[in-house]
């Protein structure tokens, strides 16, 4: 049957997409093969996927939902955007990113509402010998103290709450206040959330901040930085903790500091 596909696409169809469908089809051939799935196991499976497709518009999109939650976007994103040793891990930016958000000074505060547990937050943005990227832009995003984005909350937060745009100092230096974000779930009420819940698995993110940092030859840094005492710090739906990501917030004055040191790759603007 495998081969019969083979002979109709013709021996010459080396295009990326022949070989890439090809390769898929052969991989479930062989997984077939294996499960040996029933007529009506088939059948839930088609049905999965097309209410996985009901799910998808404008507002909501449940196939990345899907694409994130068994690790295929971090995956790709992995291959894609590889930093040397030292350097701060790329991750996905996530669903939550705005790219026109006004440019915050030094020391401003990112919370426009007041709401939640004071968070003042230092960093320097450095390259791979240590020096410290003068000038780089500092983006940072964060849900709120109830886990909610300012995008999904366009009716209770103010235009632009816990989102920054700053231009670190000579030295690589930044600092900001905000709130300390909480961790949220991702949505759990469409046919992904409700597989997964069968499976057992929640769609957990631990508590953290997003940071995207460019800087003119260097390669752009997409990145997370998580709290390192979340309780499900072990269980990021989106694969996204790694060691070089985790951080303490420590109890300070008022409220609770956090020092973020990211480390950026010389090279293009890539990811
Ligand atoms: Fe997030």
């Amino acid at each position: 049957m495998l081969q019969a596909l083979v002979t109709r696409l013709g021996a010459a169809q080396d295009d990326r997409l022949h070989v890439a469908f090809l390769a898929v089809v052969k991989q479930l051939h062989d997984l077939i093969g294996v499960l040996r799935p029933t007529g009506d196991e088939l059948r839930a499976v088609i049905d999965f996927l097309t209410d996985v497709g009901h799910s998808a518009d404008a507002r909501r999109q449940e196939w990345v939902l899907l694409a994130d939650v068994i690790g295929v976007s971090t995956r790709v994103e992995d291959l894609n955007a590889p930093r040397p040793d030292g350097a701060t891990p790329n991750t996905l930016p996530g669903p939550f990113y705005r790219d026109d958000v006004p440019e915050t000074p030094l020391g401003g505060d990112l919370s426009r509402d007041g709401c939640g547990p004071p968070l003042q937050v230092t960093g320097r943005i450095r390259d791979l010998a240590g020096r410290g990227v003068a000038g780089a832009v500092v983006e940072v995003w964060h849900a709120n103290a109830l886990g909610r984005y300012e995008n999904q909350d366009p009716d209770l937060q103010p235009e632009f709450n816990l989102r920054g745009r700053l231009r670190a100092d000579a030295e690589g230096g930044f600092h900001f206040r905000t709130i300390r974000p909480q961790g949220y779930a991702l949505p759990e009420d469409g046919p992904v959330g409700r597989l997964m819940n069968r499976l057992g698995l929640r769609l957990e993110r631990p508590a953290h901040l997003h940071f995207r940092v460019t800087a003119p030859g260097y390669q752009t840094l997409t990145t997370h930085i998580f709290d390192r005492a979340d309780p499900a710090i072990a269980r990021d739906a989106l694969f996204g903790v790694k060691p070089a990501l985790l951080a303490d917030f420590r109890a300070a004055a008022s409220g609770h500091s956090l020092d973020v040191g990211l480390v950026m790759a010389k090279g293009g603007q890539a990811a």
